[in-house]
């Protein structure tokens, strides 16, 4: 028996299948189990993936017990605290963080493609006036493929480079073009002039009759709020992406379907079912009724931005993020907010709940996001929008990333039937 192998002993014949090991640097190593259904003829049932790992990656390692999250090897609280959201995406996109001269020219290219094709700003016209951001999201920037025919040969690097820029510098003026749509004010262009924060700022919140000044406290929240979202794993969006991606499908096509799959509650919609969450609940008084609604099998009720998949720790994103809003709303002169009072109340006593406790229900980062968002002004449901154009990074890159791996073929889970065996038809005048 090789040492890099495990032996599974199948009870019921005691067969046994020796199966390849494949080390990590970091984490648990993975059971290869590409040949087992060849080998032991058995499937391997995971609904939720809960122990499987659907590629190799170089990008983002967590730790969920320690509640410990790296880009690229670097841990998160360290890019929070020095970097900024550019610098974070070239360390995504290249693997190492850029040099001076580097990030320039990054930014430079990115700032440079922010324009969107005058053609596609009619598509904005064609979404009824109350439609979701998030629903305009999904089409518009899906049809981005119908643009940008010169980027979308998969095969060639450079052409996957130009798609991967032209997503990330686009997302903030398609966010804003679709909030502006919703508000019935004109589009307004990017300015080259302003940050990458600073241009969504002013390209939501600028009109042409009058100067709009980035407030430089709005503008730092974001991009650090964005640095947290960038990129987790292989969470549902991102193994959505990565499975679109993987029947060859053009990259502007994978991430609106990464977006679509961004949009559920149980992931980036969270933020903004905390709001509605904190708007149902309405004051301190009615929290221990919320929490009961909560603990009950019975009632769908949940109480949102707690609980992860992969935390079962403080979420490290959380921490600093909460640390973050409280400044924030001190600086903006919000601490008096009711709502924000009413989150930490309802914090305090979420996580002094057996319930909570026993199961590991920590606030994610999504109890505290929307917060801050409400402090800056941006409506609740652009939220989501807001996660949707960070992780427009993480998905390029994991994109990227999947289509060069030497080992990527088309995703094709398989399943385990439970449907009726074989039987016969039956002409309609005989049932
Ligand atoms: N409120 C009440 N109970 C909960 C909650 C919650 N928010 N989350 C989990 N539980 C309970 C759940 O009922 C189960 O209890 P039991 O063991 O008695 O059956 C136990 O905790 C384990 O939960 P699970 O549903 O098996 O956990 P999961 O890994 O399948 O789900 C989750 C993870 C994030 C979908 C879930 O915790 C949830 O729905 N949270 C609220 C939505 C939310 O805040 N989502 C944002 C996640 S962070 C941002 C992102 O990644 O997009």
């Amino acid at each position: 028996m090789g040492k890099d192998t495990i032996t599974i002993t199948d009870n019921r014949t005691g067969r046994q299948t020796e199966l390849p090991v494949r080390e990590s640097t970091l984490g648990p190593d993975a059971v290869d189990i590409g040949l087992f259904l060849k080998e032991a003829g058995y499937f391997m049932y995971d609904p939720g993936f809960l122990s499987t790992a659907s590629c190799q990656s170089a990008l983002t390692y967590l730790d969920g017990a320690e509640g410990q999250l790296f880009y690229r090897g670097y841990p998160i609280e360290q890019l929070a605290e020095q970097s900024n959201f550019t610098e974070v995406a070239h360390l995504m996109l290249y693997g190492d963080l850029p040099t001076a001269t580097q990030l320039t020219k990054f930014n430079n290219i990115i700032t440079h493609h922010s324009m969107i094709n005058e053609a596609l700003k009619g598509f904005f016209h064609g979404f009824y006036h109350d439609a979701h951001p998030m629903a305009i999201m999904v089409g518009v920037v899906g049809s981005l493929s119908a643009f940008y025919h010169d980027s979308t040969d998969i095969s060639d690097p450079r052409h996957r480079e130009i798609a991967a820029h032209r997503m990330i510098a686009k997302m903030p003026s398609i966010a804003a073009a679709s909030y502006k749509h919703s508000i019935g004010e004109p589009q307004v262009y990017p300015d080259n002039s302003l940050s990458y924060t600073g241009n969504l700022l002013n390209m939501m919140f600028s009109v042409p009759c009058e100067k709009y000044y980035v407030d430089p406290i709005a503008e730092k929240a974001l991009d650090l709020i964005f640095i947290l979202h960038v990129d987790h794993e292989q969470n549902a969006s991102t193994s959505t992406v990565r499975l679109a991606g993987s029947s060859g499908a053009n990259p502007f096509a994978c991430m609106a379907s990464g977006i679509a799959a961004l949009w559920g509650p149980a992931h980036g919609g969270a933020n903004e079912a905390v709001l509605s969450m904190l708007d149902e609940i309405g004051d301190v008084s009615n929290i221990d009724k919320y929490l009961a609604k909560a603990k009950d099998k019975n009632d769908p009720f949940r109480l949102m931005g707690f609980g992860h998949r992969v935390y079962k720790n403080y979420d490290p994103r959380a921490r600093i993020i909460r640390e973050m809003c409280h400044q924030v709303l001190a600086k903006l002169g919000k601490d008096d907010d009711p709502m924000f009072e009413l989150a930490l109340r309802l914090e305090e006593i979420a996580l002094a709940d057996e319930y909570f406790i026993q199961r590991k229900l920590y606030p994610n980062v999504d109890f505290y996001s929307g917060l801050i968002y409400r402090a800056l002004g941006i409506p609740a449901n652009m939220f989501t929008v807001m996660f949707a154009i960070a992780r427009t990074v993480g998905w390029v890159a994991q994109w990227m990333e999947m289509i060069s791996d030497e080992e990527q073929r088309i995703g094709r889970p398989r399943q385990l039937y439970v449907g009726p065996t074989q039987r016969d038809y039956v002409p309609i005048d005989q049932r």
